[in-house]
């Protein structure tokens, strides 16, 4: 055998097999994402979405204090008003009783050290499900939508979010929102994460089960990017880039890790974020419960790719569990 052929010798060993990645999971890479509704003492199961609850602000103690003893650095708010009045322009969203800013003060006086980030998009609160406000004929009317989503997320960031992020993929939101933080004085004081690349995908089917933010008609496919799309990626990367994001998300995260990658190239100084999207967690725990694997094995491996692909914040639904599996 020539001496070149053998790499064997090079990873036999447990802990020489972790010096082979480049970098390694920790618990300060995850943001886990949860569901903030407007029943303060609520606790509902979510029939997709296995492990994961629609939470009360009252219920925050309770269910986060033993997620932050174990070392839950951050999370991603989703509000869910299950009472309010929605509307053409999402009037709930930033309501100052309203899920996600009566969410935010209370973690922030309960855990005064966890990093709280805060979804940005109207879907959750707009009467026709959509992301953005519409004209007469269903389209996107983008200038107007821009406008309220960046004054949604300069209430969030007001309200002490430490991070904003919009999810509602429309042209020129990040730029306003940017403005609107610097206008408000919030400019040194909150971090705007775009989910830059995020895709039309089948993967976010519980996580609307979860929000209810499934479109009344018609689809996301004129806002979200099209699964094949990865010059249309590489061009929105740069893009958000441009208009003054602090970190670059691509979602869902799997099946497009060629995407992280591409941001990786194009955003080499920018933290890159990548989104295991609720279906993607819920088909790796359908696949363990079908005996197809294990699933703390399959779930280090879902994620260990994503961090190889150039990752370096993950939000995943199984972070609760992540916390757990790297003390072990
Ligand atoms: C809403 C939003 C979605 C997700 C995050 N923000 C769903 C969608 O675009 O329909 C998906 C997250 C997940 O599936 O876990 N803009
Ligand atoms: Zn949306």
């Amino acid at each position: 055998m020539d001496i070149s052929s053998i790499l064997q010798g090079g990873y036999q060993h447990p802990l020489s097999r972790s010096w082979q990645s480049r970098r390694q999971l920790t618990k300060s890479m995850l943001m886990y994402p949860i569901f903030i509704t407007d029943d303060p003492d609520a606790s509902t199961v979510i029939a997709t979405l296995p492990a994961q609850r629609r939470w009360g602000v009252n219920k925050l103690a309770e269910f986060l204090g033993p997620l932050v003893k174990k070392g839950l650095r951050s999370v991603i708010l989703f509000g869910v008003p299950l009472k309010c009045q929605k509307d053409g322009r999402g009037t709930p969203a930033d309501d100052p009783e309203g899920p996600v800013i009566q969410a935010i003060k209370k973690i922030r006086e309960l855990f005064p050290d966890i990093y709280i980030a805060a979804d940005v998009c109207l879907c959750e609160y707009t009467s026709h499900g959509h992301c953005g406000l519409l004209h007469d004929d269903g389209t996107i009317n983008t200038e107007p939508s821009v406008e309220r989503l960046a004054q949604v997320a300069v209430n969030y960031a007001k309200a002490g979010a430490h991070c904003v992020a919009p999810s509602d993929m429309m042209d020129g939101r990040v730029k306003a929102i940017k403005r609107g933080l610097i206008d408000a004085g919030l400019g040194n004081k909150c971090t705007l994460m775009s989910y830059s690349a995020k895709f039309a995908s089948s993967l976010y089917g519980p996580f609307r089960d979860a929000a209810g933010s499934a479109p009344s008609f018609g689809n996301r496919k004129c806002y979200q990017l099209p699964p094949a799309g990865k010059g249309l990626a590489r061009r929105a990367i740069q893009r958000d880039v441009a208009e003054g994001a602090d970190i670059i998300m691509v979602k869902p995260a799997l099946p497009y890790l060629d995407i992280i990658a591409d941001a990786a190239q194009l955003a080499p100084d920018h933290p890159l974020a990548c989104y295991q999207v609720s279906g993607e967690y819920a088909m790796v725990c359908a696949g363990a419960t079908a005996g197809v694997y294990d699933l703390r094995t399959m779930a280090f491996e879902s994620v260990d790719s994503m961090i190889r692909a150039g990752a370096t914040l993950i939000l995943s639904y199984f972070t609760p569990q992540f916390l757990d599996w790297l003390d072990e």
